[in-house]
């Protein structure tokens, strides 16, 4: 089947491993016309306004999107695309598998679990306000809808891919409303799903469990704050953020991203590691109903990270990043 998908190649690193991961792609024997669009506003960069309303509507058409990293200024400056373009779209769930990959170095070998982090709420609304001067106050927006479809989500995939416990994750201990009502509503939702086992986790205390016996965990759901830490931590577990693949999914459209950022220490030197944007890219394939592409995509990284020569210098090789793309593509061969 023929499939038109939606590519930002981003910025910093994100042009370089976005024209390797959508050739390893090409070569996998899928069908895929892509249409490039850049996500920042020609405004934004004198200084003003937002994303793209052309990245918007090309994403909502396709429904499916490859993403690069983009960059968002350190406490100033407008707000983050990345941000924009989930909230925009209504890509209220990102999930990110956190599996160990044949051959890449870590210091566990049997995480497998999967980080279902809400995205659109939470201390990411970007509502703060200065109050006097020297007083800030940025609001915490927890909903019931959001927590209880972030929940039916977690709860949907655990049945899907067979997995038989839910931790949900939360503050409620000191939060007592606003996590209160995430860890209610999850609550809630465990009740249709007698199968799958609910547990809760205070986020202090899962965090020292991850780093302590990561194997215990099989799908993990947060609010977007302590989504967002844990999943970094998490990728940490399995060898970093150059190798962790993620989705942003909504129910009328999806865009896989890699965790990390442009990454501006290395770009456009063509070292970047294109590993974690081309697993995001088979986890969107996976989506499509593209398995055999996938699968083949899968095996032939395993076999480039196994034989090792031709890995990049961020996970212990000497390999560009064109030249980590070509031996993939041989691989497949
Ligand atoms: P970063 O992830 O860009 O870099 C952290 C470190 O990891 C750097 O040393 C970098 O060289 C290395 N690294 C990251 N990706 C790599 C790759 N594929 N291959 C080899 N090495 C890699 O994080 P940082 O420096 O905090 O953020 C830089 C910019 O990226 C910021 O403007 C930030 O807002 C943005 N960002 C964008 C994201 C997105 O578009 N989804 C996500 C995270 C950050």
């Amino acid at each position: 089947m023929k499939h038109t998908v939606t590519l930002i190649a981003g910025e910093g690193i994100g042009p370089e491993i976005a024209a390797a991961a959508r050739r390893v792609i090409d070569a996998s024997g899928v069908e895929i016309t892509w249409e490039e669009v850049s996500a920042r506003a020609e405004v934004e960069r004198r200084g003003g306004g937002m994303m793209r309303d052309e990245a918007v509507a090309s994403v909502r058409k396709n429904r499916y999107a490859l993403k690069g990293p983009m960059a968002t200024p350190i406490a100033e400056g407008p707000p983050s695309i990345n941000v924009g373009l989930r909230k925009a779209l209504d890509l209220y769930a990102n999930l990110r598998p956190v599996k160990n990959i044949p051959f890449v170095p870590s210091r566990f070998e049997n995480v497998d679990l999967v980080v279902v982090r809400e995205n659109t709420e939470d201390l990411y609304s970007g509502l703060e306000h200065v109050i006097v001067p020297g007083v800030v106050e940025s609001l915490k927006i927890i909903t019931e809808k959001a927590s209880t479809r972030i929940g039916k989500f977690a709860f949907d995939y655990a049945r899907q891919h067979g997995r038989k416990k839910v931790a949900v994750v939360h503050k409620a201990n000191i939060m007592k409303l606003s996590d209160g009502l995430f860890l209610n509503s999850v609550r809630k939702v465990a009740t249709a799903y007698p199968e799958i086992e609910l547990r809760e986790v205070i986020v202090d205390n899962l965090c020292m469990q991850l780093v302590m016996r990561p194997e215990q965990f099989e799908v993990l759901v947060l609010p977007n704050l302590y989504g967002d830490v844990v999943s970094d931590l998490a990728a940490g577990l399995v060898g970093g953020l150059g190798v962790v693949p993620s989705g942003n999914l909504g129910d009328e459209a999806a865009l896989f991203e890699a965790v990390h950022g442009t990454a501006p220490d290395i770009a456009g030197k063509g070292i970047a590691n294109p590993t974690a944007l081309l697993l995001s890219g088979v986890m969107m394939l996976d989506h499509m109903g593209e398995v055999a592409a996938a699968r083949r995509i899968d095996s032939a990284v395993f076999r480039v990270y196994r034989e090792r020569k031709w890995v990049t210098p961020d996970v212990g090789g000497k390999a560009t990043t064109n030249e980590f793309a070509a031996a993939v593509i041989d691989a497949m061969k």
